[in-house]
């Protein structure tokens, strides 16, 4: 009988050692393609803009005030807008041109391409959006301003985009339930383009989302504000679905939903030196709903200060969906009185009623945390809450400092999980293997032959 619990714990011990040695080695060999997601050296400079004045020769200036735009934040500007960008879009070398110091109302408006080369969309005043969600546009529900179908457009200037949301909020179910849940404008989309750059601008008070870049390849954002109250229901500040090779760098985000949200057939994401508060995080998902697929991968975030968000770096997914998200490097962020830290969220339900576990789940793997400091306002500090049926995996922790500011423990919460610590981590996450663990000790010291029946 000893004999038997001898070899067995051998056997599981070899089988345990294994299986982590593959997934390190898994775990390395998915990295360095995380890894070689590097910033270059041209995208933490500041972008050397064009300089849009008339004067430098080359640039043919479209004034909005040309076109019969007001600019005294009453009259309807919408018309001066659409026909100012025809001129613009057929233009080579053109800088539409929204003059600093005034303030145009423009209703939902779409502004397609293509157009012709090296268009500027250069927005130095303040564009805002009539406030009456009675009033809205029917035939553009979901939007406010779209630019779509661009090739090489820059957006910079020192303007707002202010989405006048105040009373879009009021009438959200979020705020009121005796409200109908209906989804309310996105303030500023870019889709269908690429090669975009976008710079300067400061986006506020949207109707929901600030700023979406849906659909896009090759677009570098920098130094843009982000700015809605804390308690305006899903105003995330900058949303990407479906794109593609995003620098997202030297930002500053305050908002009521997540700071940044990455949603499905997103890849090559790259965030640099964000400040995000308040707001609900920088998130990846929502992804898996009602059954869909979600698919993100290789999403590097460096340097980053949140300040007083509900939760720090999060993933979020729903049960029954189906996909993965895979090669995430999080590093060097500070957090201040943050909610949840570090938290993967594959229990996620953002619904009026509770959702049902489900055998399915978008599989979550090859997400690395580095130096992340800083203060939890919840005892678990870290949160891994993976899907029974389909555990994270290769979750790295290393250099990890999270404490509680009120003297209580801070702690590591775990389901289904599996990965490694390296260097100091705090709170401890033993939790992390101990699948491994358990699976040793209940076998092992329970019922010995069922194991080499098992493991055979
Ligand atoms: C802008 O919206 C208002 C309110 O719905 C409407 O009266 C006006 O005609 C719209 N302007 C344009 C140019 O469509
Ligand atoms: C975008 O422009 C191309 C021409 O360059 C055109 O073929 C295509 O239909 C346009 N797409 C949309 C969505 O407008
Ligand atoms: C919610 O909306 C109802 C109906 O419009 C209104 O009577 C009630 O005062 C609102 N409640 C809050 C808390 O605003
Ligand atoms: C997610 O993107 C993939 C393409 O990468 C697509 O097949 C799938 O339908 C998308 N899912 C949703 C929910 O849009
Ligand atoms: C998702 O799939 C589950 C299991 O097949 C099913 O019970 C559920 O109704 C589906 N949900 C939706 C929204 O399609
Ligand atoms: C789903 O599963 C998780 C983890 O096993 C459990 O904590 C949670 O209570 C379950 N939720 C429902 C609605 O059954
Ligand atoms: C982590 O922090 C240490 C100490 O500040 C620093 O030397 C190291 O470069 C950081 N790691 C990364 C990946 O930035």
């Amino acid at each position: 009988m000893g004999k038997i619990v001898f070899l067995s714990i051998l056997l599981v011990l070899s089988l345990v050692r294994g299986t982590i040695g593959n997934s390190l080695s898994d775990t390395f060999y998915g990295f360095d393609e995380v890894e070689s997601l590097d910033f270059e050296d041209d995208e933490l400079e500041l972008l050397e803009l064009p300089s849009w004045s008339s004067q430098h020769g080359s640039k043919i200036l479209v004034n909005v005030d040309s076109f019969g735009a007001s600019g005294d934040g009453v009259s309807d500007d919408t018309k001066a807008f659409e026909n100012a960008w025809t001129k613009a879009c057929s233009t080579a070398k053109s800088v539409l041109l929204v003059p600093p110091g005034r303030t145009y109302l423009v209703n939902a408006t779409r502004f397609k391409g293509p157009c012709a080369t090296k268009l500027i969309v250069q927005i130095d005043g303040t564009i805002i959006a009539p406030d009456e969600p009675m009033n809205w546009d029917p035939k553009n529900p979901r939007n406010w301003l779209v630019f779509s179908n661009l090739t090489g457009v820059t957006f910079q200037g020192h303007g707002v985009i202010d989405g006048s949301g105040k009373k879009w909020w009021a009438a959200s179910c979020k705020k009121n339930k005796t409200n109908p849940c209906v989804g309310a404008p996105s303030a500023f989309t870019i889709d269908q383009s690429s090669s975009i750059k976008v710079s300067g601008l400061t986006f506020q008070n949207s109707q929901q989302m600030n700023f979406v870049i849906s659909r896009c390849d090759s677009v570098r954002i920098y130094s843009v504000v982000v700015s809605s109250p804390e308690d305006s229901p899903n105003t995330d500040g900058i949303h990407l679905t479906g794109s593609t090779n995003v620098v997202l760098q030297n930002s500053k985000i305050g908002t009521g939903d997540d700071c940044v949200s990455i949603v499905n057939a997103s890849s090559n994401i790259k965030m640099k030196n964000l400040y995000c508060g308040p707001g609900h995080g920088i998130s990846i998902g929502s992804l898996g709903k009602d059954n869909s697929t979600g698919i993100v991968s290789k999403v590097v975030l460096d340097t980053a200060f949140l300040k007083g968000t509900t939760n720090g770096l999060r993933i979020k997914t729903y049960q029954g969906g189906s996909g993965y998200v895979k090669g995430v490097r999080y590093q060097n962020v500070k957090m201040e009185d943050v909610a949840n830290p570090i938290i993967i969220d594959q229990f996620y339900c953002d619904s009026p009623k509770t959702c049902q576990n489900q055998t399915s789940a978008v599989e979550i793997s090859q997400i690395m945390y580095q130096n992340i400091t800083g203060s939890s306002k919840s005892t678990d500090a870290m949160k891994f809450a993976c899907s029974d049926t389909v555990p994270c995996n290769n979750i790295i922790l290393k250099n990890i400092n999270l404490m509680r500011l009120d003297g209580k423990t801070a702690q590591t919460y775990c389901n289904s999980v599996t990965g490694i610590n390296y260097g100091q981590v705090q709170p401890s996450a033993d939790c992390l293997t101990s699948s491994d663990k358990s699976f040793i000790q209940e076998n092992v010291v329970s019922d010995d032959d069922r194991i080499i029946h098992t493991e055979l």
